[in-house]
């Protein structure tokens, strides 16, 4: 496959449409309800205007950081997303890979189809847990032990996931745990004779975390019974004290988008938060991330680190966000449609492009270091009116 014809996300974005089943394309391309914060995400990142200047020596340049006290290549990292293998077979393990070549963190979700152990065995470099909290206390404790002896840097607890926000998409296309085979399904497949021969090949086609690690579920229909009702509303900031305690390491919150939130997540401990609306796939009409990240910078700037993604979808929006205060971001769909396209290679070559479009942009501002980026570097289209 020549990936160097792929140039930017949008490229990964039109070829995993064509590649990919429509069911889990449309699953990764979609917000919920009216899909307006889906769209507010990226349409806000393009009304800040990165600021050009000149004369100034840009022969060496550095996009590196730290995100938690380790080194990082680019303030960069990969989004937990869920059934990432269902876009390339044993999805997660690639882009897990892909993530380690470039020295950022790869985060696992809990409802992924490789396993813990499988990303575990085929990386070697700690990679960052995600957890979603179950109701039954057993199996997060348990989950929340699988992730530490697994070496996992980070766990990053979601936090607002309590209610789904509904995917129209996914409604019409018949998207459901488990699959059902009905023959729209499988003509489906039958158009992407590609995707469904390397899913043949693997074993990894369920939810790696839960399958075979719920004692009372030992059918795939009660294991999709058991998960459904497994959803934790009940869910608050007290519930982060035994999730750290229990993991030991760093404690990262995710789906913060009101300063409030940000200050009582740092009171309860997190050493990170990732400002979040979940890629606008929850809270249809709540703000972009780019737009509630000043406020939240202001509030807890400098008492924890502060990360953001949702509609991040190239290195000068990656720039952008840095420039308002985040120490780096994340991407969740463009790397499921360079997955998609190319697996591991495509994966790898997404991250090239982000990280040459950083580079570039970096120096046409006039810095040479991304971590010297501050709210000098942009403006917004609004205060030029
Ligand atoms: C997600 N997201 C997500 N978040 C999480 O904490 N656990 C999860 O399992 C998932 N699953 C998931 C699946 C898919 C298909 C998508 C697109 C997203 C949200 C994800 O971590 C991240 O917040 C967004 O993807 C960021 O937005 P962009 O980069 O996709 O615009």
């Amino acid at each position: 496959m020549r990936l160097d014809r792929y140039l930017n996300v949008q490229d990964f974005q039109r070829a995993a449409e064509r590649r990919v089943p429509r069911m889990f394309y449309d699953y990764a391309d979609s917000g919920s309800y009216n899909e307006t914060t889906y769209r507010a995400n990226s349409s806000d990142f393009a009304r800040i205007l990165l600021e050009q200047r000149i004369g100034v020596d840009v022969s060496v340049r550095s996009l590196g950081t730290t995100m938690l006290g380790r080194p990082v290549s680019l303030p960069l990292g990969l989004a937990p997303t869920g059934a990432a293998g269902m876009q390339s077979a044993d999805g997660e393990i690639k882009a897990a890979r892909a993530a380690e070549k470039f020295g950022i963190p790869f985060t696992l979700s809990t409802v992924s189809i490789c396993s813990i152990e499988d990303v575990a065995a085929a990386t070697s470099t700690p990679f960052w847990f995600q957890l979603y909290v179950r109701k039954d206390r057993d199996f997060n404790n348990r989950l929340i032990d699988r992730a530490r002896a697994a070496g996992c840097a980070a766990i990053v607890v979601t936090m607002d996931c309590q209610l789904y926000g509904q995917r129209h998409k996914d409604v019409r296309n018949g998207l459901t745990v488990p699959l059902k085979f009905t023959p729209r399904f499988l003509a489906g497949l039958a158009l992407k004779p590609r995707w469904a021969l390397s899913m043949l090949r693997t074993p990894r086609r369920t939810f790696g975390n839960f399958a075979g690690h719920v004692p009372a579920a030992r059918t795939p229909a009660a294991l999709a019974a058991w998960m459904a009702d497994q959803d934790d509303l009940s869910l608050t900031w007290a519930d982060l004290g035994w999730i750290k305690d229990r993991f030991g390491g760093p404690l990262v919150v995710k789906g913060v988008l009101h300063p409030d939130d940000a200050r009582t997540a740092v009171a309860h401990g997190a050493d990170a938060i990732i400002v979040s609306n979940h890629g606008g796939r929850q809270l249809d009409g709540a703000p972009s991330t780019i737009r509630a990240l000043p406020r939240i910078v202001d509030a807890v700037g400098g008492t924890c680190e502060i990360y953001l993604d949702s509609g991040v979808r190239s290195g000068q929006d990656m720039l952008r966000a840095v420039a308002l205060g985040a120490r780096a971001v994340f991407i969740g769909r463009p790397f499921l449609y360079a997955l998609g396209v190319g697996g591991e290679a495509g994966v790898t070559r997404l991250l090239d492009i982000i990280r040459a479009e950083a580079d570039s942009a970096l120096g046409l501002m006039g810095e040479t270091d991304i971590t010297a980026l501050s709210p000098r570097h942009v403006t917004t289209d609004a205060d030029l009116n």
